[in-house]
């Protein structure tokens, strides 16, 4: 299908983030702010039908990638429904979960032909990962993974690397490669709403590099498929590879080709927009979906929502908290 959705820059916008809950199972510091967030109300939870609607409607305008997103989308109550119903769209559909009820789905998964699964792995510590998430489900993640990769499944590790807490684990992470078909990618801490942001707790990919070739040496450049928002690179003679997400370092917003709908039906420009577009409300009342969309992709600014360097305070500050948006 021909992409519909293109904003000023003449970037066309075929990869949708759908968030299908704000909850979770886990309580991630960089995620959920400390005192919890103001969850959304039942009636505007966005229905399966609705995202099933939505969804029908993106891919008509050019989306041919759908990543479910939470929260944790496994907790949304008949998500075996949905993904099946997502299945028939003919889009490549991809997760990012946290893998805690994975197995429950890795099945279902195979046989709808979903692959892709993105999965929040912090640290390979389990004293460390209950401090992370302030939740003790440490091994039945690590089994979940196994599972995943006995079946398969091309799977990438989520890492947000914070000093003092899981910088240390870096080169663990890529020893994991050497034998394991997976990608571990180390993700620069980001800043929303309510998780203390400090960059100086942060870890840049220069740093993440030199760490892994001083221990490793040699370290090649892997090709990044076009959008990716990682730059890909493996360790010569391992099996697995790594990657890095440099939002704050290097950003890679040029090519930035993807839109997000919040568990709330709201539609974002960006990680960062500081305004959303209402699709549910128009949805709920039977209009036209096609030029709402269209038109609303026309205000998107060009990178991380016009935030420059420093990240201001006062700008994400004042957006969702991360558990609301999904990544
Ligand atoms: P792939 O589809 O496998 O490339 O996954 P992804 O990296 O796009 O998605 P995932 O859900 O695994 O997110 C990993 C990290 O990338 C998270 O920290 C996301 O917030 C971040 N991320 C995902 N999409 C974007 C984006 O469009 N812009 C920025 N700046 N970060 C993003
Ligand atoms: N900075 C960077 N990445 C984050 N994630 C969650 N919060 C942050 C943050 N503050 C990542 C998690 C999850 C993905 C969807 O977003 O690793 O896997
Ligand atoms: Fe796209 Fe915003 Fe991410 Fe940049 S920060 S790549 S504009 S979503």
């Amino acid at each position: 299908k021909e992409p519909k959705i293109v904003d000023n820059f003449g970037r066309a916008h075929t990869y949708l983030r759908i968030s299908l809950t704000d909850r979770c199972n886990l309580r991630c510091f960089y995620c959920m702010p400390e005192d919890g967030i103001e969850l959304i109300e039942k009636p505007n939870i966005m229905s399966l039908e609705e995202i099933i609607t939505l969804s029908r409607t993106f891919r008509d305008l050019g989306v041919d990638t759908i990543r479910l997103t939470g929260g944790e989308p496994l907790v949304r109550k008949n998500f075996g429904y949905l993904v099946e119903e997502l299945a028939k769209l003919g889009v490549t559909l991809k997760i990012t979960t946290n893998g805690i009820t994975l197995d429950k789905y890795l099945d279902l998964f195979q046989k709808i032909g979903l692959r892709k699964i993105n999965l929040s792995l912090d640290t390979l510590d389990k004293a460390k990962s209950v401090f992370i998430t302030k939740r003790d489900y440490f091994d039945r993640i690590l089994k979940n993974l196994e599972k995943a990769l006995e079946m398969d499944m091309q799977v990438k590790l989520n890492i947000v690397l914070i000093k003092g807490v899981n910088d240390n684990e870096i080169n663990d992470f890529i020893a994991l490669t050497k034998y394991k078909n997976l990608t571990v990618k180390f993700i620069e801490f980001m800043p929303f709403k309510g998780n203390k942001w400090d960059w100086s707790k942060g870890v840049a990919k220069q740093e993440i590099l030199d760490i892994v070739s001083k221990r490793f040496g040699n370290v090649v450049a892997l090709e990044n498929p076009k959008h990716s928002t990682s730059t890909n690179f493996k360790v010569k003679g391992h099996t697995g590879s790594f990657a890095i997400v440099s939002t704050i370092t290097n950003p890679f917003c040029a090519d930035c080709n993807r839109i997000r709908v919040t568990a709330d039906g709201k539609m974002m420009n960006c990680l960062f927009a500081n305004s959303e577009t209402d699709l549910l409300t128009p949805l709920r009342n039977g209009q036209e979906m096609e030029n709402i969309i269209i038109n609303a992709i026309k205000t998107k600014k060009f990178s991380r929502d016009g935030m420059d360097v420093k990240m201001d305070a006062d700008h994400y500050e004042q957006n969702r908290s991360m558990i609301s948006i999904g990544g």
